[in-house]
């Protein structure tokens, strides 16, 4: 690994900015293995050097990976001029200015969201070569009672302007008014539920996914928190695209 400058690496941490960095420097408040130091410029390598602030030793890692339940109201996007994103949830984090969405979902749908700065993972989740599958919990208008959806998990559906992949559409509930749906598909279009059901004669009037490839949104997570993956989901994860032989983080210190 590169080595890099002392008051990065700890703007890196989450310590504050790099502004801040130098100052906890020359408060003297940070020792590079056995010794304080007093220049922000020196070079460490996060491999082998031990950082620590005010004595406790800080965990460098190179990649990050959060599970976020993202709430309505956000776009799904790194910044925008007018717009609150999913990021404003992130900006206390280490790396924050590397952090990005894998995939995206609409300003109105809620659920399951992957934030990371491991753009290898993030490519492979979300190219339709890995057909990685993306289920979703909604709501949707009308009664399904007596409907039958099995052909579309071999044939897919035509809408207006594209042959949807096959997906799989259970129904959970219904009533005259509204029905309950989890549906399970492979790709990552544009507006695919949304369409899709609309294309069914039942528009969408809640959307949330639960679950992308082997990882589930945690019951425990409210709409709006986040928490870091298990090493056990990231290397899940990993595995479902072919990538677990680069484990990224099998260090710290
Ligand atoms: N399909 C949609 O219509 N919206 C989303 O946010 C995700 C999938």
């Amino acid at each position: 690994m590169k080595k890099v400058r002392l008051d990065k690496f700890l703007a890196d941490l989450g310590v504050g900015s790099r502004k801040d960095a130098k100052k906890l420097i020359k408060q003297k408040r940070v020792q590079v293995n056995s010794e304080v130091v007093s220049s922000p410029s020196i070079h460490i390598n996060p491999e082998t050097d031990v950082v620590y602030l005010d004595d406790q030793p800080l965990e460098y890692k190179e990649y990050y990976y959060y599970m976020f339940n993202k709430p309505q109201g956000y776009i799904t996007a790194t910044s925008d001029e007018t717009m609150p994103t999913v990021m404003d949830f992130f900006q206390d984090k280490p790396k924050v200015r590397e952090l990005f969405p894998v995939g995206r979902l609409d300003i109105d749908t809620e659920g399951l969201l992957i934030i990371t700065n491991d753009g290898q993972l993030a490519h492979r989740l979300s190219h339709p070569k890995w057909q990685i599958e993306k289920e979703y919990y909604t709501v949707v208008k009308g009664d399904l009672s007596g409907k039958d959806f099995s052909k579309y998990e071999k044939e897919g559906l035509k809408l207006k302007d594209y042959k949807t992949k096959p997906f799989k559409l259970q129904v959970l509930s219904t009533s005259p008014d509204k029905s309950e749906i989890k549906i399970t598909l492979t790709e990552g279009k544009y507006h695919i539920v949304k369409r899709i059901m609309e294309t069914l004669g039942h528009p969408v009037v809640y959307l949330k996914r639960t679950r992308i490839g082997n990882l589930t949104l945690d019951e425990n997570l409210s709409t709006g928190d986040h928490r870091e993956l298990t090493p056990e989901e990231v290397k899940n994860l990993k595995k479902l695209v072919n990538l677990e032989k680069f484990d990224n983080n099998s260090f710290s210190g």
